[in-house]
């Protein structure tokens, strides 16, 4: 017996070595995801470390023999892939590459843009703001999560966080506003949704918080350009939403491409490192935007690939999009003792990280199901609708023009929007198809089947000066009891590289409007832009004004019941229209001027034409006193503002209470306003509700500095909600 347990001991001695490379620990999906790390950094060659920290992007092709040849030149060590086909079979092939031929059998995380939906395109993320329903879009996430990860998607570079400052960007689009409250709660709403409980569920993908850091601030709203940026600003309005998806626990982050006060965001050790990583505890990586790495040289701070990856790869970017500057580069640097052998282990650490929370290593395939199951599900589209429906704000509604009355028999549908179906679902449309979106003109077509005649005419196109449709259109007007024009911005007017010099919208599109007007039949106009508009001209024309935003799929029965009154509008801006292109930058948290009361541009109002927060109803709301449990507060303390709504009209409706604090005194001084908190409920007709807002100190009544450091002063403060503002008093 004891020869038996001996021989045993010997052989699994003399074996061990060989039964350590059949399972080493990495393997093991019981061991702590570090050690399986620590294991595999081990066992890793620098060129295979490196490999893990590039991306290529997999073609969207048609023709499957050349796809499958792109996937024979795909190196089985890569580490990510933008894998743009929808065909989760190609991705489980590419996966199984990656799996059985490299050495190590490492998986690739599979990136793609899902911005708003993946194939069920919901409004873009501008328009759910402005619905201040922070529900609906963590579901319209999740909904997207679950399409593109059944598409062969791990990680989409998404949310995009930066906050709005100039609508002349076309990117204001894929973000949440000019409000960073509002930028924090949509990105925690957002890395939820994606993410769900847990990254190793199926249906969730890993988020990328972007454009870190300040991208919105690019010089005169050109897009790419230099951000000149203070620190204060950087902390007190760039920042906090960063932070806040971080801490919901989102898994990676996209260095931007612009230049941050002379530092590249992607060569900028301070907000990567200092920042991101030890000041917030990111754990996760840091991924370089398209070409951001090459574009360092363009800027000015590195004079060859070799430098801008070196100076990218020291500040903080772990995984290189696109370029292979890090692949061809890194190698030698290391060699030459710039970049030191720790620091490359503790990039492919996190990147590593990041695929095992996903459970790569156990599940690298994803589920092979028929595309009807996989897309555009019923719920889906309701919800498609639902959120499309609460984005649209109702801007002006004189004299009740809007819902339509029943008794409109004939209804002009005029304008260059009406039939389309691709500008609606606005820019970074995902795999979204035009046959899957509902027009405005078949929306209507459903919303007023036997209940009135529609009359269509074009009118005019988006832009020239063609004006021989005017007059299809005046008779289609002067037929009906109502005129309706769907006017807007085609999809590449916004979103990446989509700046314009003015927000207005072209001419013949106000020309148009003006003819229609002499009709003196109710004229409403239904406008879809991917950016606030320069509506002074309109403005003035209009009887009524809904902004439609890009909607997406379900825009168009979304934008019909808002007509017909089967939906009662409830968006609220979540940024601010200016009268004109030329009172950019303003924003509603703008700093008090040396001179409130003057200064502003003598041709046109003070104020802009719809503020922050604007948006009507088809009911109306009186807001009674707000009501504080104490006008005084200690530090410790916690005060309960309260303010009772009563629906005082005659239909349910939607109701966001906005509750903003301001510090008219401090050491660095505050914004005018500034949101802290938001709330939506429905009130039915004659009920009433009370709104409640814990005021918390330190989260509500402080400030950052330009180092970070957070103060809290005694004095007076105030809460505002809609036009009443309360003081209180701040104690030790
Ligand atoms: C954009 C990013 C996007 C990336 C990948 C870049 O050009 O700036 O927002 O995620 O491309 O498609």
């Amino acid at each position: 017996m004891q020869k038996v347990v001996t021989s045993c001991i010997l052989f699994f001695l003399l074996n061990a070595p060989l039964f350590a490379q059949i399972s080493p620990r990495y393997k093991d999906k019981n061991a702590p995801v570090e050690e399986r790390i620590d294991n595999l950094l081990a066992l890793m060659t620098l060129e295979e470390k490196v490999l893990q920290m590039n991306q290529w992007a997999y073609g969207h092709n048609a023709n499957p023999n050349n796809i499958e040849s792109i996937m024979r030149e795909v190196r089985p060590e890569i580490g990510s892939l933008i894998f743009r086909s929808t065909n989760p079979e190609y991705r489980n092939q590419i996966q199984k590459k990656a799996m059985e031929e490299s050495r190590l059998g490492i998986p690739i995380i599979c990136g793609f843009d899902v911005i708003h939906g993946y194939r069920t395109v919901f409004p873009i993320p501008l328009a759910q703001a402005c619905s201040w329903n922070t529900d609906l879009v963590k579901q319209s996430c999740s909904v997207a999560a679950k399409e593109a990860w059944l598409s062969g998607i791990d990680w989409t570079f998404s949310p995009m966080l930066d906050v709005a400052r100039d609508a002349r960007w076309g990117r204001v689009a894929e973000g949440y506003g000019e409000d960073p409250y509002a930028n924090a709660t949509f990105a925690i709403a957002a890395v939820h949704g994606y993410q769900g409980d847990t990254l190793a569920n199926k249906y969730t993908i890993a988020a990328c918080l972007k454009h870190y850091l300040g991208y919105s601030l690019s010089e005169g709203g050109r897009d790419y350009h230099y951000s000149d940026v203070s620190n204060q600003t950087l902390w007190e309005t760039f920042m906090p939403p960063f932070e806040a998806g971080i801490k919901a626990g989102a898994a990676t982050v996209m260095s931007g491409f612009n230049d941050i006060a002379g530092v590249p965001a992607s060569a900028n050790h301070f907000t990567l490192t200092e920042v991101l990583k030890n000041r917030w505890g990111h754990d996760g990586f840091v991924v370089s935007d398209w070409g951001s790495v090459k574009n360092l040289i363009d800027q000015g701070v590195a004079k060859d690939l070799k430098e801008s990856g070196l100076k990218a790869f020291m500040a903080g970017v772990e995984m290189d999009m696109v370029d292979n500057v890090y692949v061809d580069h890194l190698p030698s640097l290391v060699a030459e003792g710039k970049v030191p052998m720790s620091s490359i282990d503790e990039a492919v650490r996190r990147i590593l990280r990041i695929k095992f929370r996903l459970g790569l290593f156990e599940n690298p395939y994803v589920d092979v199901v028929a595309e009807e199951k996989r897309y555009l599900q019923k719920e889906d589209l309701q919800l498609a609708e639902q959120l499309a429906a609460e984005s649209m704000v109702l801007l002006k509604n004189e004299k009740e023009t809007l819902p339509l009355k029943s008794s409109f028999k004939n209804l002009a549908i005029i304008g260059p929007m009406v039939k389309d179906s691709v500008h609606i679902m606005g820019s970074w449309e995902g795999q979204g198809r035009p046959q899957d979106v509902e027009t405005l003109w078949a929306g209507l077509n459903k919303e007023f089947k036997g209940k009135a005649k529609l009359h269509y005419a074009q009118g005019c196109d988006y832009d020239g000066e063609d004006t021989t449709g005017f007059a299809a259109a005046l008779a289609a007007a002067y037929q009906s009891d109502a005129v309706i024009v769907f006017l807007g911005e085609k999809r590449n007017w916004s979103g990446e590289n989509g700046s314009r010099s003015t927000i207005a919208l072209p001419h013949i599109q106000e020309q148009l409007v003006a003819a229609l007007r002499k009709t003196g039949k109710p004229l409403i106009l239904m406008l879809s832009s991917g950016r606030p508009l320069e509506l002074i001209r309109l403005n003035k024309l209009a009887d009524a004004m809904v902004e439609l935003w890009q909607p997406g799929t379900c825009g168009g029965s979304a934008a019909a019941g808002i007509l017909s009154g089967r939906i009662n509008p409830s968006g609220k801006l979540a940024i601010t229209f200016p009268q004109t292109t030329g009172q950019i930058p303003i924003y509603y948290n703008m700093r008090q001027s040396a001179r409130p009361y003057s200064g502003h541009y003598q041709d046109i109002p003070r104020d802009p034409l719809y503020w922050f927060g604007h948006g009507l109803s088809y009911t109306t709301y009186s807001y009674g006193p707000v009501h504080l449990s104490s006008t005084t507060i200690s530090k410790a303390q916690r005060i309960i503002a309260e303010v009772e709504v009563t629906n005082t009209g005659t239909r349910a409706g939607k109701e966001t209470v906005l509750w903003f604090i301001a510090d008219p005194v401090a050491n660095i001084s505050r914004p005018m306003k500034e949101l802290k908190f938001f709330e939506k409920k429905t009130i039915n007709a004659g009920e009433k509700t009370i709104y409640r807002f814990e005021i918390d100190p330190i989260r509500d009544l402080s400030y950052v500095d330009s180092n970070g450091t957070r103060h809290l002063e005694t004095g007076d403060y105030f809460v505002l909600v809609n036009d009443q503002k309360v003081k209180f008093e701040l104690i030790e």
